[in-house]
């Protein structure tokens, strides 16, 4: 294999329009931050780049529906998942964003020049525009019915309510959901990759020299190339974003795709005034870390670019990793179904290893996984306290115990010594196989096998019992197990990095050479530990009660709110809303209409008339009852006859999911015809 000289480790840009949640640190975060401190750790040339991407219609949308500006949502997100990176310990060298004038500068450059090599095709394609906003729509501003489903209120990407992806020509009665009207069909000139015309490249690039990659994702890539690539627009019309750098491209910005794996270019930049070393030479080994959904933009698209461009390196490996799921559900945004990384970082303050160790024991490197609150508490009480944690306090009490704190000599060795001591060097270069391969659930298994090699050894060996006739053989036990716990704090960074340092502090070691690790020469006789404490506390099932409790109150909220009450409808304008003209009116008198079920003819003093309204209300209501009571009534209501009875309004109820129906009442008595807004 090739010797690199310096690695360049990218994590994938979370959009600056939500918080982190446990999905995204498995799928990218708690991978990247292992292999780059097992970098680090190993004395290699590495640099961590991330940050905000901060472009594309979501965040518009978002903005939109809040009333504020795209800057106010992405300043908001960029700043609360800088912090809470930070916090959990996610070693970033540089957390940057894609709204920063360097990005701007960065992406325009590469546009620029693919531009002026002729990569790009131009083509003008219809689409569709809201001529009251003067703006082109982006699929997510258009709703109207799903062909599929009926759904009034599918998006033009997706419909959510049977989950069909859609073009946004698929919708039946579309509207823009800025001005609520119909849009119109209009010409409009985009920039495209010609993506066809590099598939030679790839398929070479790929098919040929990346068999090593992980199956999942270069399954991906094979499916995706044996389909056969078509051009990509690289642009958009939306005001957010970078602005398309050529002349006559006003109202045109660079797609988000496009800008947002430039980022990792402008972060590089904003990091360091070397950043061409990290890009430019061949020698770098550069590594993307992402979630699957992010496949085909950073072994497709993104290659496609920076080969067309033509001086920078291509990514070495991607390994991508599945999803996670929560409580066996699909983890969402917008259902609210997640575990935050804000309010885990305030539930669980000082644990945050802890997270990372299960979100490593099991993360969804080969398939989708699950997260579940049962085995986050069983994973920390059994395996981190019981075996990492108790091991540790073991040996620390002990040495003060009979050592006064002082590191015994290490004496004669017996057979089950020397078999402990071979294991330690080949449990270490397992685990750094497993690393290089991006094995890290396999790797960090390796390390508790370590843990569990020590605290077998001392349950074993009962040196509690021994010391009484035989201190000598104490102090090689206890001198081994006191290598293998300095061991542990090397070879557990990466994935504890906090206990790590810890237990550090009670050995009173500092710093200690990765390449010692295994040996038994990592603590000299005599020098004198720390006093120790407990490395991880028992979660209790308080604790976990709390957390499940959480989650079934966001279920039983959702359940209600997607079972049974309707979606939102399209937004309206305020001059829709009040053209219409409701007024508060008495029911004077109420009868059945003839030959029927459910219709009550209600005779009604709106203040202005006395008028007519017929309401399919009859099940609800007895005409006795209702009689003297004050409603809402819409007087403007076009008059249609109804079983040979005009209708002169409408009556406004409620209904809730059971079907039960109630008057909008006034709260006080209020004088008829009183305009209701
Ligand atoms: O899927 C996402 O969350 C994207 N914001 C990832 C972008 S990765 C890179 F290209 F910036
Ligand atoms: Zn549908």
């Amino acid at each position: 294999m090739k010797k690199f000289k310096r690695y360049l480790i990218t994590s994938a840009l979370p959009y600056a329009n939500g918080p982190i949640h446990i999905g995204h640190l498995a799928g990218v975060y708690v991978p990247s931050d292992i292999y780059t401190r097992y970098l680090r750790l190993r004395k290699r040339d590495v640099i961590h780049v991330c940050g905000s991407d901060e472009h594309g219609v979501p965040i518009t949308f978002k903005a939109r529906q809040e009333g504020i500006t795209p800057q106010q949502i992405v300043d908001r997100y960029h700043e609360m998942n800088k912090k809470a990176f930070e916090d959990f310990g996610i070693s970033f060298d540089i957390y940057s964003r894609t709204s920063n004038a360097l990005h701007y500068e960065t992406a325009s450059e590469i546009f620029r020049k693919l531009d002026e090599k002729g990569e790009f095709i131009e083509k003008t394609t219809p689409q569709y525009f809201d001529e009251e906003a003067g703006q082109f729509l982006a699929d997510r501003y258009i709703q109207g019915t799903c062909p599929h489903c009926g759904n009034e209120n599918a998006y033009g990407d997706q419909c959510e309510k049977c989950g069909s992806s859609l073009n946004a020509t698929d919708l039946i009665n579309p509207r823009s959901t800025i001005s609520g009207s119909t849009p119109v069909m209009k010409d409009t000139r985009h920039w495209f990759l010609p993506l066809d015309k590099y598939e030679p490249f790839l398929k070479n690039w790929i098919l040929e020299g990346k068999k090593h990659w992980k199956p999942n994702v270069y399954g991906q890539c094979k499916s995706w190339l044996d389909h056969g690539l078509q051009p990509r627009a690289v642009s958009r019309d939306l005001d957010w974003g970078v602005p398309v750098p050529v002349e006559n491209a006003e109202g045109k910005v660079l797609y988000v795709w496009f800008d947002a794996p430039i980022g990792y270019i402008s972060a590089t930049k904003e990091l360091t005034e070397d950043w061409e070393k990290y890009w430019k030479d061949s020698d770098t080994r550069m590594i993307h870390f992402i979630g699957k959904d992010n496949i085909v933009f950073h072994c497709i698209v993104f290659p496609s670019v920076l080969n067309a461009e033509g001086s920078y390196i291509l990514p070495d490996n991607v390994p991508a990793n599945e999803f996670l799921n929560l409580e066996n559900d699909k983890i969402s945004t917008s259902r609210n179904w997640a575990v935050w990384l804000h309010e885990y970082l305030g539930d669980f303050p000082g644990r945050e290893d802890v997270l990372r160790y299960v979100l490593c024991a099991n993360a969804p490197e080969t398939k989708d996984n699950d997260f579940t609150w049962k085995d986050f508490q069983a994973r920390n009480n059994n395996e981190l306290v019981a075996i990492y944690g108790n091991f540790v306090n073991r040996a620390i009490v002990l040495t003060h115990k009979y050592f006064q704190g002082k590191v015994p000599g290490c004496g004669e060795l017996n057979d089950y010594d020397r078999k402990v001591l071979a294991e330690m060097p080949v449990i270490r270069k397992n685990l750094e196989n497993s690393m290089e391969q991006f094995r890290f659930r396999e790797a960090l298994k390796e390390a508790m096998t370590l843990a569990r090699l020590g605290n077998k050894y001392l349950a074993d060996t009962e040196p509690w019992i021994i010391f009484k006739n035989n201190p000598e053989r104490v102090k090689t036990i206890l001198n081994i197990s006191l290598q293998i716990c300095a061991s542990l704090s090397v070879v557990t960074e990466p994935f504890l990095p906090r206990s790590a340092a810890r237990l550090k502090g009670f050995l009173n070691t500092g710093d200690i050479d990765w390449e010692l690790a295994g040996t038994a020469d990592l603590i000299p006789a005599g020098h004198v530990i720390g006093k120790g404490g407990l490395l991880f506390e028992k979660v209790t099932d308080e604790e976990i009660d709390k957390q499940i409790n959480k989650l079934m109150a966001t279920r039983k909220q959702n359940e209600k709110v997607t079972d049974s009450l309707p979606p939102v409808k399209g937004n309206i304008s305020y001059e829709e809303f009040s053209a219409m003209d409701i007024r508060t009116g008495t029911i004077l008198s109420a009868e059945k209409v003839a030959k029927t079920k459910k219709l009550l003819k209600l005779s009604i003093d709106t203040g202005i008339d006395t008028r007519t309204v017929v309401s399919g209300i009859a099940e609800h209501f007895d005409p006795a009852k209702i009689t003297g009571m004050q409603v809402s009534i819409l007087v403007n209501l076009e008059p249609r006859k109804i079983r040979g009875i005009e209708s002169q309004g409408m009556i406004l109820m409620a209904e809730d999911t059971e079907g039960k129906l109630v008057f909008i009442s006034p709260a006080d008595k209020i004088h008829n015809g009183s305009v209701v807004r």
